[in-house]
């Protein structure tokens, strides 16, 4: 291959999204499956086509100096591979394409059916992060989006502000999330494990780094950690509200009720924080309340101006959340 190829063809496969978590075509749901085989299906249709054209190409540049049949044979022939292989071919192959991916793949990976699903959670984007939210229960958290191994989940897309997208390449397709609208979307692992996605449009200055985290578990450990999060705190740090940190976010079960920013009930228990952009250790979680714009510049979050005792109550607080 000519080397000065080499770096375009790396970014396209980079973009593609070739080589990471997000990977499509590494499938971990019956959902994400059938969008694999359509992959592959319709890749295998074009490269066939590809390669006949690329044939045809070679033989008629091999005998361009063979005499053509005689009698208007030739023109009649030419007619023949028009109509057969230019508007025959095409038709059927793409009539069975479209049926394909209409009546099967469209079927599998659309809104579940009403009651086929086992666990409903609600997912509304946010400028930058997702509110995770479990009806019925009273868990609420962010970004972190726990669900049980082999079970039905209907994921009922919201947005608070502006058009986000949610999407876990290896679970499903994307949804939407449209103001004013509720989009269903079905998610269902197959193996316990960690599946990550981006938001998928574009939404202002941080939507690169709106990532969400889908963790998979069995369903013991899944109800555990339902259990866990459904408890409230008894009681808030002071310098929790004298910081205002109350005015934007929640510890249930205390005075601090803000719903501009994520539930703090149980954020030490989280892997990561800033919409799973920096991992949730000590050290980014002090880096992140002294100074937000620094490691999100645009996001909602300001910069305090904490004197350093507080700033580092608040860091011990915080880092008692579990
Ligand atoms: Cu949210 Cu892009």
């Amino acid at each position: 291959m000519n080397r000065r190829l080499l770096p375009p063809c790396a970014l396209v496969l980079a973009l593609a999204g070739c080589g990471g978590d997000e990977n499509t075509l590494h499938s971990a749901s019956h959902a994400e499956s059938t969008i694999t085989h359509l992959f592959w299906i319709v890749f295998g249709f074009c490269a066939f086509g590809f390669g006949v054209v690329c044939v045809l190409l070679f033989l008629g540049w091999w005998r361009r100096n063979e005499p053509s049949l005689p009698g208007g044979h030739g023109e009649r022939a030419a007619t023949g591979v028009v109509i057969g292989a230019g508007v025959a071919l095409p038709i059927v192959l793409l009539v069975a394409l479209f049926v394909y991916s209409d009546l099967f793949a469209t079927k599998a990976t659309g809104a579940p059916v009403k009651g086929s699903t086992q666990l409903t959670i609600d997912v509304t984007g946010h400028q930058f992060w997702w509110e995770v939210r479990y009806p019925g229960t009273t868990v609420v958290t962010a970004n972190e989006i726990h669900i049980p191994v082999n079970t039905r989940v209907e994921i009922v897309a919201r947005t608070a502000d502006v058009i986000h997208s949610f999407w876990i390449p290896e679970l499903n397709r994307k949804m939407d999330m449209i103001p004013g609208q509720s989009n269903p979307l079905l998610l269902d692992a197959r193996t316990p494990g960690t599946y990550a996605g981006h938001c998928s449009e574009f939404c202002g200055l941080q939507h690169a780094h709106m990532v969400a985290i889908v963790i998979a578990q069995p369903r013991a450990a899944f109800s555990r950690w339902l259990a866990h999060n459904a408890q409230s705190s008894s009681a808030v740090s002071p310098v929790f509200i004298q910081a205002g940190c109350g005015n934007c976010h929640t510890i249930r079960g205390t005075a601090a009720r803000g719903t501009v920013g994520p539930d703090l009930t149980h954020v030490a228990s989280r892997s990561t924080i800033a919409a799973a952009l920096i991992p949730n250790d000590p050290a980014n979680l002090a880096h992140w309340i002294r100074d937000p714009q620094d490691v999100k510049p645009g996001s909602r979050m300001p910069n305090l101006d904490l004197p350093d005792a507080e700033w580092q109550a608040l860091n011990g607080y915080l880092e008692r959340l579990r």
